[in-house]
């Protein structure tokens, strides 16, 4: 088993997750401004310990990412990756530096971050950083995600996972399709599987170690303007079998992101994909808003109220656990 693979498996196996508080500042103003919160580097410091130094951190969440701008905050004097290391979970760091508009076909994105990238991620290795994260954004229309987007943005994911390698860390791989649009589930499965089938192309041509990488996918679901109505059935199945098809079985495991579904979609959807997955895959998640966000509200009441935003940040991430290994049901989140 290579080092790698060990981290991946830490990460994500044995009923844990990813909590994603890789929030840019600018988009962590917003959330913070949503619920009427000033955003300040206290302020965000302060929230994100909270759910850090909650005691649901050991038994669920497997790794926690990181912006830079708390990777390199210290609170009460200890260092935010030595208080994530603590929690037996491992630090990471998204790397990337955003998406911006496509040359050739402007109504899309193209992510960048790579010039400089080798250099930063030695950093961010000496920081505590084990593994890291890049997201790809996709939208979906009759013309796109394009041939332009598809393959820029699988050739970006493929050399940032090289050189994060290299440095001795698990790239996550996450090309997200936004849930934007009125397509139906069918089309977002077309779309999802020629994307997820392009990065793995990529990632073997650059020799990445499939072994040593976590895929953070989104599951198909019809756009959010879709009048189409669709069970939690017809989603893990539509999402298994764009994954059983596009993603080679020597990597260990698939972290959802929850890309704006509520808390309690993103858990029931993991629990059902996780009851009828019969791969060897792990399945678990990756979550940033269907992991926060009722915390995040009722932490905004009161900013000194630590230990009623970490009994609702527990229970959260302790359904997201127990739906990683399809053990989840109505009455357990309702107890
Ligand atoms: P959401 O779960 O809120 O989609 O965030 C996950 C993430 O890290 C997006 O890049």
């Amino acid at each position: 088993m290579s080092e790698l693979n060990n981290i991946a498996l830490k990460i994500i196996d044995n009923g844990k997750g990813i909590l994603a508080a890789d929030e840019s500042t600018g988009t962590m103003t917003k959330r913070l401004e949503g619920v009427k919160v000033e955003s300040n580097s206290e302020n965000r410091l302060k929230f994100r310990h909270t759910l850090f130094s909650s005691k649901s951190m050991k038994a669920c969440i497997g790794g926690v990412i990181l912006y830079d701008e708390t990777i390199k905050q210290k609170f009460s004097s200890k260092k935010i990756p030595e208080i994530i290391s603590n929690a037996g979970a491992v630090p990471g760091i998204k790397v990337d530096t955003g998406a911006k508009v496509l040359a050739n076909s402007p109504k899309e994105k193209i992510t960048e971050g790579l010039d400089g990238l080798r250099d930063r991620l030695k950093d961010y290795y000496k920081l505590g950083a084990r593994f890291a994260k890049w997201r790809g954004v996709y939208i979906i229309s009759n013309s796109c995600p394009s041939k332009i987007a598809i393959s820029t943005n699988a050739h970006a994911l493929a050399r940032y996972s090289a050189l994060v390698q290299e440095a001795g860390m698990v790239p996550i791989v996450e090309p997200e399709i936004l849930m934007d649009g009125d397509h139906s589930s069918e089309i977002c499965l077309a779309k999802t599987s020629e994307v997820i089938k392009k990065c793995f192309e990529e990632l073997i041509l650059l020799k990445v170690d499939l072994k040593g990488v976590i895929l953070k996918p989104n599951m198909i679901l019809p756009g959010t303007k879709s009048d189409q109505k669709i069970s939690s059935d017809k989603i893990a199945e539509l999402t298994l079998k764009c994954l059983m098809e596009n993603v080679p079985s020597e990597v260990p495991g698939i972290a959802f992101l929850s890309g704006g579904q509520t808390e309690i979609e993103a858990t029931k959807n993991l629990d059902t994909i996780n009851k009828k997955n019969k791969s060897n895959f792990i399945m678990s998640f990756s979550y940033g808003r269907a992991l926060q966000q009722s915390a995040l509200k009722y932490w905004s009441k009161n900013l000194d109220d630590i230990e009623g935003t970490q009994k609702i940040f527990n229970h959260r991430a302790n359904m997201c656990s127990l739906a990683s290994q399809g053990k989840w049901s109505e009455q357990v989140e309702k107890n």
